[in-house]
């Protein structure tokens, strides 16, 4: 328990708003496992998130316990690390609020997600979604994380983070640690596997853009020979090559060989004999991570008891910051 204690603190947290694909594995989960050995880790299915944009309520509870399953069968030992669902820690919101008061209007709409969020989806530009990154924020400070590992595209996330703490502790005596995003280099983008200019996302309307958890080894094979190269039939990294590139970040993430070696490996054959190759890299990854999945989901009881009992120790310790703020700013 001492040795518990010294570790510096770990949060992170993804989002329950559809299917989990190659680029959300590679570029998060995956990395959050190894992480436990050095940090005290603390793990969120953000449910509240989710909802800024408009979710189908039996998707949303569908794609909660699926989110938190992909977390376990991917490593995370919920013995050692609090899982939780974020909707059952209220302290959430409650630090929100306080933190909303403590962020300016002009930050927010500086915000790059929120910008491409509200033109994405015009007719539902709520409030909710632009003081996203408030509860983002909440979440953070709330557990004294010191580090947060994200992908790049959530880094402008966790700077704000860190102004609003910075700022609450100049004005009220140090209270948050100050956050530092944890970017992930490698694989940490993973692109349309129809359009390389593009992240992989579970959102894409071509389903032929990204590579599921769910997909089956027929549908990931499939996929890859659909895969958008160029003409030169020439396995190597360019900037000009950018599916090829995205091929080989995913192979590389896959095998842990270097650009040198892949190179090496397709001297001489053609896109197809790759492209097979990488689909067969990606199944030989998902399989058993799929298998542990299913077996998770299976016992549904387990998985709720897990999550209560990550909630009630995530409770804990969000009772005692809320508890600390709410005197610091005189609220009797
Ligand atoms: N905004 C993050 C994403 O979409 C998810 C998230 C919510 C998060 N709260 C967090 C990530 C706190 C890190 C820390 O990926």
């Amino acid at each position: 328990m001492a040795e518990l204690e010294t570790k510096k603190r770990v949060f992170s947290g993804i989002q329950p708003s559809g299917t989990f694909t190659l680029g959300n594995y590679v570029g998060a989960v995956r990395n959050w496992a190894p992480l436990q050995k050095e940090f005290d880790c603390i793990y969120s299915v953000v449910n509240m998130h989710a909802i800024t944009v408009r979710q189908q309520p039996a998707a949303l509870r569908r794609q909660t316990y699926e989110a938190a399953a992909m977390l376990l069968a991917a490593g995370i030992n919920p013995k050692q690390s609090i899982v939780f669902v974020q909707s059952h820690v209220p302290q959430h919101t409650q630090l929100s609020w306080v933190l909303a008061c403590n962020t300016m209007f002009g930050e927010l709409s500086r915000m790059t997600q929120f910008k491409d969020k509200s033109q994405k989806h015009t007719e539902n530009v709520n409030a909710g979604l632009f003081t996203y990154p408030v509860l983002m924020a909440a979440d953070i400070l709330l557990y004294g994380a010191h580090g947060v590992p994200v992908g790049e595209d959530q880094k402008q996330h966790v700077e704000l983070a860190r102004n609003i703490a910075q700022r609450f502790n100049n004005a009220y005596s140090d209270t948050f640690i100050v956050p530092e995003p944890y970017i992930q280099k490698i694989g940490g983008r993973i692109m349309s596997l129809q359009n390389p200019a593009a992240k992989m996302s579970k959102s894409d309307e071509n389903i032929n853009g990204f590579i599921s958890m769910q997909d089956d080894a027929d549908t990931i094979v499939r996929k890859f020979k659909r895969a958008v190269t160029d003409s030169e039939a020439r396995v190597y990294r360019s900037k000009e090559k950018a599916g090829v590139s995205n091929l080989m970040d995913i192979y590389a993430a896959m095998t842990g060989k270097t650009d040198a070696e892949i190179e090496a490996e397709f001297e001489g054959k053609g896109y197809g004999d790759f492209k097979l190759a990488v689909a067969q890299s990606v199944i030989d990854v998902f399989a058993p991570l799929q298998q542990e999945h299913a077996r998770i989901l299976a016992d549904k009881a387990e998985l709720e008891r897990i999550l209560e009992d990550g909630a009630q120790r995530a409770q804990h310790l969000a009772n005692k910051m809320l508890a600390k703020v709410y005197k610091k700013v005189g609220f009797v």
